[in-house]
């Protein structure tokens, strides 16, 4: 029998802070308002050249530092995102060429604010059905991207960031103990982010779009909450149940940073203080998919976790989704030289060499061979897709 262990953790959270009072210039709003509804006080925001994928770079390579594991060692990257730079090539694909992982499989997975959890039992069963020894989950997200900055019942909650974890095989009993994932669709409209192929395009022979669907998340705030403090609970109960444990047993619970109020009520409805939660939503704001492993971080640094307790992450969000998983937290970090630290550096820097020397290599070879680069391929399509734009507007007239 294997057993999942997280062996690594790492965060990023962009430098620049998007107070409440900062908001309070964008939208009607005021510090007041978002903080007692909220509990958030501050997000981050990326900067212009930072991506969701570099912030997961920076995030799965503080983990794998720790974990002391060369990136070549990884068998599997999950990144759970709502905020993909492309629908493909994946997020994971590019972290896993930017970690010079070159071992690795690499897909991105969809389940919203669950999307860490569900990475983390995904990877945790293949470790142990024994198809794989070692796995980074990453939760990344550049939320900000996607944001109506004039609904201010949406642009107040969410921020960037990244976090991620290294789940190494191992004999020993211990680590991801169970996890319980969930989904109601009928609540899909609840909470959604549409995407481009949501907007039918105007090709010649086929209906046009009669309204185009705006790219930014949409919420019911109300249903949302409603819908949040109901599943903490129940996943939480479930996933105990499956793993054998109860309530005493748990030292310490992990949930999805979306608002301190839905934690509460969450807390009442379990019959446990809130104090067994941990809290860092005042200061990264709602980060989805990220926002598990950022806490996790703070947890640590705050000394809040100790050798062999049993930990609860849960999850909840669009889907609608939900998730639990529990955990026995027995690690102990392996000491890293500088020696190492500045081998992984440099085989990042490498990673990036070889990245550029095969693009050019592919771009030899199709020069040499006569065959158009990808690039010129793509705007050949391009040409022979364009319908002359009179037929267009006289068929949209018709
Ligand atoms: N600042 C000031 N006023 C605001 C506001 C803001 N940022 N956002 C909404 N309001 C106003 C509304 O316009 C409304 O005004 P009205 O009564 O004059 O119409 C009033 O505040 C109440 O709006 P409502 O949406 O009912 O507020 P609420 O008490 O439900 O709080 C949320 C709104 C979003 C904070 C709350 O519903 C919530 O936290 N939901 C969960 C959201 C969440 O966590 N989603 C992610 C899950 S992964």
């Amino acid at each position: 029998m294997r057993y999942a262990h997280i062996v690594g953790w790492g965060c990023y959270l962009p430098e620049h802070v998007l107070t409440n009072d900062d908001l309070a210039n964008i939208v009607e709003t005021s510090h007041e308002w978002i903080y007692t509804r909220t509990g958030i006080r501050e997000r981050r925001i990326a900067a212009d050249k930072e991506s969701t994928a570099t912030l997961a770079f920076e995030a799965a390579a503080r983990a794998l530092a720790i974990a002391n594991i060369p990136s070549p060692k990884v068998d599997l990257i999950i990144v759970a995102t709502s905020t993909p730079e492309y629908i493909f090539p994946s997020t994971a694909s590019q972290l896993q060429d930017y970690l010079g992982a070159t071992r690795a499989g690499a897909f991105d997975l969809s389940a919203a604010c669950s999307g860490f959890v569900y990475g983390l039992s995904m990877a945790a069963n293949a470790i142990a059905s024994g198809s794989i020894d070692v796995a980074l989950v990453v939760g990344a997200e550049t939320m900000s991207r996607v944001l109506d900055w004039q609904d201010r019942g949406t642009c107040i909650l969410f921020g960037d960031g990244a976090g991620a974890v290294v789940l190494r095989g191992s004999d020993v009993p211990g680590g991801v103990l169970a996890s319980t994932l969930r989904s109601d669709g009928s609540g899909s409209n609840l909470l959604s982010l549409p995407n481009l192929s949501r907007n039918p395009v105007p090709i010649y022979g086929t209906t046009y779009a009669n309204g185009h669907h705006k790219q930014t998340v949409h919420m019911n705030g109300r249903q949302v909450f409603r819908f949040a403090t109901k599943v903490i609970s129940d996943s939480i109960e479930d996933v105990l149940e499956k793993a054998n444990l109860s309530m005493d047993d748990v030292s310490l619970i992990i949930p999805h940073q979306a608002n301190v109020r839905i934690v509460e009520t969450a807390a009442k409805r379990l019959n446990v203080s809130v104090e067994r939660f941990f809290l860092n939503v005042d200061r990264a704001g709602n980060t989805s998919a990220a926002s598990i492993p950022i806490a996790l971080c703070d947890a640590i640094q705050n000394g809040r976790l100790q050798r062999d307790d049993h930990i609860v992450f849960v999850g909840f969000g669009g889907g609608l989704t939900w998730a639990s998983a529990v955990i026995k937290w027995d690690v102990t970090p392996p000491e890293v030289t500088a020696l190492r630290r500045n081998l992984r550096r440099a085989r990042y820097v490498f990673a990036r060499a070889r990245t550029r020397i095969l693009r050019l290599g592919r771009q030899f070879v199709a020069w040499v061979g006569g065959s158009p680069t990808p690039e010129a391929r793509l705007k050949d399509a391009d040409k022979k897709t364009t319908l002359p734009k009179s037929k267009i507007d006289d068929d949209h007239e018709s």
